[in-house]
């Protein structure tokens, strides 16, 4: 069982002004795997309150694996990659190219988004954008390699079986 926080980035969220649907559709996704929601925040669009999060609950809360939504697109105030780009060690590439391409297929928007993901020490952080729809789309897409990549980053599995 791998913990698991949630970061919504989202102004109107952080002030009340908006329920997050989001960060409740990544909860109920993730829990019908091998994880469990530990830490959940929302904070505003501000990067260093994103890099801050991210950083606690790495550090701090030693979570397996983060999951951000929202602050990905073309808005002045979107910057949620940008925090991330600042406190990771290595990135995944394929992670955020996987999700973009299958989003490809049901979006020509989904180009919009600037999402990243990458570790940070024993962790993963991955971006995703902030409705509840490209959400669901996202994390539904990665589930299965993400579980395999949890394993290796966690040193509970080294072998790549053929699939
Ligand atoms: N990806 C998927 N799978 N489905 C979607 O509906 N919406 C796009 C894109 N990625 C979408 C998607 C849109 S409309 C935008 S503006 C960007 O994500 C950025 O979203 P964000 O600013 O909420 O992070």
């Amino acid at each position: 069982m791998y913990t698991v926080g949630i970061i919504t980035a989202s102004d109107k969220g952080s002030q009340g002004k908006r329920e997050d649907l989001s960060g409740q559709t990544i909860k109920e996704i993730i829990e019908k795997e091998n994880y469990k929601v530990t830490e959940y925040i929302i904070v505003p669009d501000e990067k260093e309150e994103i890099k801050n999060a991210i950083i606690d609950m790495v550090d701090n809360k030693s979570i397996d694996l983060v999951l951000t939504t929202g602050g990905t697109g073309f808005s002045k105030r979107d910057v949620t990659p940008e925090a991330t780009k600042e406190v990771i060690d290595k990135e995944t590439p394929g992670i955020s190219e996987g999700i973009r391409n299958f989003s490809f297929k049901i979006t020509p928007k989904a180009m919009l988004s600037r999402a990243t993901s990458g570790i940070r020490k024993n962790s993963l952080i991955i971006n995703m954008p902030g409705s509840p729809k490209a959400v669901r789309e996202s994390l539904e897409y990665i589930l299965k390699a993400l579980s395999h990549g949890m394993d290796i980053l966690k040193g509970n599995d080294s072998e790549c079986a053929e699939d």
